[in-house]
């Protein structure tokens, strides 16, 4: 679904729609303005829970994820789902039904009662699970980038390859992996290949470069503050697309 979008919108930016405002009509509003301003240059959208908690669920699907739809812009739910297999099917379940497109997990989780039902879930009813591969803050060397043995062959790998593995193994629809580590970007998309797209976040104000991003392997830029926090939110993704795919001279 992200793929056919990105190729009919030609446009690899989803945006991360994380607007913070303790007044919730103004929120609303204020991510339904940001929405319509930079739809034309973005080709999905990725919510949080910041937005959800306040709005609740049956909110957010009658706009937020309404207006997406409406838009042709396939939604991501970031839940990064992270606890047993029957909780997690009854959470995914919840976003699955009002709208969301996929959603995020964490594969320190594991398969079995795990995160195989979310994947059943998921591809019974033509939904997409995303895994966590590489996270972009400075702590996430901390677990995914450790050093663990692997039990049948004795080697020595860094957790993130044994998750971009996973990604391949469960069919992942898609691998996050911090913009801002490049290098991270590269060894997993060695594992990858083009069986898995890498989704990257981290870009502008968490450091990462979107085009070097780009040329390591990252298939979609997941973008917030620089965004919908910059003062024209409009003219700040249609330059990031720009630069991205700067107009044949
Ligand atoms: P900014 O404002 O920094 O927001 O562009 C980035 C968005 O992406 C999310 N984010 C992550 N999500 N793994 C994820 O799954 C990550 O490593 C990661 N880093 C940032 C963040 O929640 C925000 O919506």
């Amino acid at each position: 679904m992200m793929r056919k979008s990105r190729v009919e919108r030609e446009s690899n930016i989803i945006l991360a729609l994380d607007v913070i405002d303790d007044n919730v009509e103004r929120m609303v509003t204020r991510c339904l303005d940001i929405l319509e301003e930079v739809a034309p240059f973005i080709c999905g959208l990725k919510l949080n829970r910041q937005v959800l908690l306040p709005l609740g669920l049956t909110r957010t699907r009658e706009t937020i994820l309404k207006r997406a739809r409406e838009l042709n812009l396939p939604s991501i739910m970031d839940c990064k789902v992270n606890d047993v297999g029957h909780t997690n099917v009854e959470i995914a379940r919840r976003y699955f039904e009002s709208g969301f497109d996929a959603i995020t997990a964490s594969p320190f989780v594991g398969w079995l009662d795990g995160l195989s039902p979310v994947f059943e879930l998921a591809r019974r009813d033509g939904r997409g699970v995303v895994l966590v591969v590489y996270m972009s803050h400075r702590g996430a060397d901390e677990g995914y980038g450790q050093t663990v043995v692997d039990e049948k062959t004795g080697k020595h790998l860094k957790q993130f390859e044994v998750f971009a593995q996973r990604a391949v193994d469960w069919s992942a629809d898609g691998a996050v992996v911090a913009a801002n580590s490049p290098d991270k970007i590269r060894m997993v998309k060695s594992i990858l290949g083009s069986a898995v797209p890498i989704y990257s976040p981290g870009v502008g104000v968490q450091g990462g470069d979107a085009l070097t991003a780009l040329r390591h392997g990252a298939d979609y830029l997941i973008v917030g503050r620089s965004i919908f926090g910059s003062t024209n939110p409009r003219e700040a993704a249609r330059g990031m697309l720009r630069s991205l795919n700067p107009p044949a001279s």
